[in-house]
């Protein structure tokens, strides 16, 4: 019996969930499905709209406008309607420190930064960038732009220059808000100092705004000013937003060498925001919710802000690595402070996997009640385990799939409305109304338990708008493969209907969660002085999932010598060392076609130690006797 097949039969003796769930679940969706636009408009309704929408959804494919002639604020709706003395976060630091924002003070520090912005000139749909680490000035400045209407993009803080500038330059960013520096496993990252060398390459940007998290002595420049100069106390009107305007620019890896601006609408954004965090979540008023993502990815923007406060819940936030300063440091923040949700990525679960259960036995984590995981396929081992050692057998898990450009999750269990049995490794079913399918390479739709392509042939509140600035990229990459959204995803349904994502069927590299595209690590590489040509790929790697695997080709007359070492610092100083990659393979020249293409799934069965028979079948564009001529001189030169 498949490990699937056995779990849903176990399940039906067991704990939370009724097999027959399963049949209301697919009433639920077949009634939304019959009419999409009545079921996303009443769950509008659960917002605060200044003026309600005339038309529920434009479709004028592939560009969606949700809530048309709606007004609406993202400020608004997560701290005017809701003002009081319950606690929205508790922030813990590295160094054990603690805060606690309740809603009544969030709505006070959004407000006076908020007015601070307003001041400096900044207006409904300027672009402020915000480079901050995992502290509650992050969320502050998200809410405070979202307050006077201009869009925010949040840049991780684990970034380093020449992914600053990239971002900075293309958002047209009218300021940055930063910060002195952040800590990362007791060393200070230098973040002002980072941008600043980045601002040299950045002419929109008009200010700098910087929060003193560390308290360094900060000699300020000319249109530099301290977080705590500009803030004013008081009111700040919230902006009445047209639904359809962006709230938010994620930038995100692609296939190509530049990341792509994802653009979030506000109205359809937050409605889905707020009703996925609702069904999967289904937070009550004592729960205290943690997800361990950082908000400098979509996660955290989902999930870490705008889901969670909609829901008026308490958000537990941690600073620091989740190894650091001790390896149980994550079960004594949830022992503590009686954390009832959590949600966290397989890698983060691989780690402590391999850490042993001490760790997290010794701890009392009886407070917990859900538990949930996302951002890359969690192996079912990997489910039983969490299921097991952190969830005594007693708490379900909610996988959760979706994407930056998603919004917010897709295919999920979901709590609040059914708990279906679940499958270890399987994300089950998608949300109402999401038109999920799978394709084989023709477009046709494939039998059950065959791997094909992910697509959602249907729109959806919170779909991205667009790639900022770039309709016709936006058009190409997600709705030229297909007739329908293209995620980049493999995936299969079974006998049940249930899904599995099978991983990424392009060039993108889900690195401990995080999403890294081989071409911008390319480029980043040749960027360095003895690089002349470069290729990235991945193999899988137990913990992070995959790791990152790098060839490269030296101009004549550069020696080898060190060379590793520095294109290692390199990428760190450019990109940021979450790019690093693992292994460099300095070679005399890369596989390439006829027509002058890198074999690159040659060079991922090599890295992944395939033998050649399994690579042959690999390249459309090679004939089999040049397949084994590259592999061959590869072998021979690693
Ligand atoms: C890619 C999107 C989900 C938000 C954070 C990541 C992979 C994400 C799952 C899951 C298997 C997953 C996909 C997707 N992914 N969640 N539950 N199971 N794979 O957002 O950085 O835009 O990455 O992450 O490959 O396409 P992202």
């Amino acid at each position: 019996m498949s490990i699937s097949k056995q779990y849903i039969e176990n399940s039906k003796k067991r704990f939370f969930s009724d097999p027959k769930s399963i049949d209301e679940i697919k009433r639920i969706r077949e009634e939304a499905a019959k009419d999409p636009e009545t079921f996303w408009s009443k769950e509008a309704s659960n917002l605060r709209w200044f003026k309600k929408w005339d038309k529920v959804l434009e479709w004028n494919k592939p560009f969606a406008k949700w809530f048309v002639g709606g007004k609406i604020n993202a400020s608004y709706n997560t701290l005017d309607v809701q003002i009081d003395n319950k606690k929205a976060y508790i922030w813990i630091g590295e160094d054990g420190s603690r805060r606690e924002i309740t809603y009544n003070e969030l709505y006070n520090e959004v407000n006076s930064l908020a007015n601070g912005l307003k001041d400096l000139g900044i207006k409904k749909g300027d672009r402020v960038s915000i480079y901050l680490p995992m502290i509650p000035e992050l969320p502050i400045a998200m809410l405070a732009c979202a307050r006077i209407g201009a869009i925010h993009s949040v840049i991780f803080s684990g970034f380093s220059v020449d992914a600053l500038i990239d971002r900075i330059n293309d958002a047209e960013s009218k300021a940055v808000i930063t910060a002195d520096g952040g800590y990362r496993r007791g060393k200070i990252i230098r973040l002002r100092d980072t941008l600043e060398k980045a601002l040299e390459k950045c002419r929109s940007v008009e200010h700098t705004i910087i929060h003193k998290r560390i308290g360094m002595n900060i000699d300020l420049k000319k249109n530099e000013y301290l977080w705590q100069d500009i803030a004013r106390k008081g009111f700040c009107e919230a902006e009445e937003m047209e639904s359809e305007s962006p709230l938010f620019i994620l930038y995100t890896s692609g296939t190509t060498g530049k990341p792509k601006g994802i653009v979030h609408d506000t109205g359809g954004y937050l409605t889905l925001a707020d009703a996925s965090t609702r069904w999967i979540f289904d937070i009550n008023d004592d729960d205290v919710y943690w997800c361990t993502a950082d908000i400098g990815w979509v996660t955290g923007h989902t999930y870490v802000v705008y889901g969670p406060l909609l829901q008026h819940a308490t958000i537990l936030m941690y600073e620091g690595a989740p190894d650091y300063p001790e390896p149980d440091v994550w079960w004594d923040i949830i022992e503590k402070n009686r954390v009832s949700i959590l949600y966290t990525t397989p890698t983060a679960l691989r780690m402590f996997m391999k850490l042993g259960d001490d760790l997290i036995t010794k701890h009392d984590l009886s407070s917990l009640r859900l538990l949930g995981s996302v951002g890359e396929p969690i192996n079912p081992d990997v489910w039983l385990w969490y299921e097991h050692v952190i969830g005594k057998d007693k708490i379900p898990i909610v996988d959760t799939w979706w994407q930056t450009e998603t919004g917010a999750a897709l295919l999920s269990p979901l709590p609040g409305i059914r708990l279906v049995p679940l499958k270890p490794g399987s994300s089950t079913y998608p949300l109402p109304t999401i038109d999920a399918a799978i394709l084989d390479e023709e477009g046709r739709e494939v039998k059950p338990n065959t791997k094909g392509y992910l697509v959602i042939r249907k729109p959806w509140p919170g779909m991205l708008l667009t790639i900022w600035k770039d309709d016709e990229k936006y058009k190409q990459v997600y709705w030229s493969k297909f007739e329908y959204y293209y995620t980049g995803d493999y995936a299969m349904i079974d006998e049940d209907g249930y899904f599995w994502i099978l991983g990424r069927a392009d060039d993108v590299l889900k690195v401990a969660g995080h999403r890294l595209g081989t071409m911008e690590i390319e480029s980043a590489l040749v960027s360095y002085n003895a690089v002349a040509e470069a290729a990235v790929s991945s193999k899988p790697h137990d913990i992070k999932g995959e790791s990152i695997v790098a060839f490269v080709v030296l101009k004549t007359g550069y020696s080898k010598d060190g060379v590793i070492d520095a294109l290692k610092e390199h990428i760190k100083n450019t990109v940021g060392a979450i790019a690093i990659p693992d292994e460099i393979f300095i070679v005399d020249k890369l596989p390439k076609t006829r027509s002058g293409k890198i074999m690159r799934r040659l060079l991922k069965a090599i890295v992944s130690e395939k033998q050649i028979g399994d690579v042959t079948t690999l390249e459309d564009e090679a004939s089999v006797s040049e397949i084994i001529n590259a592999y061959e001189e590869l072998k021979r030169a690693l």
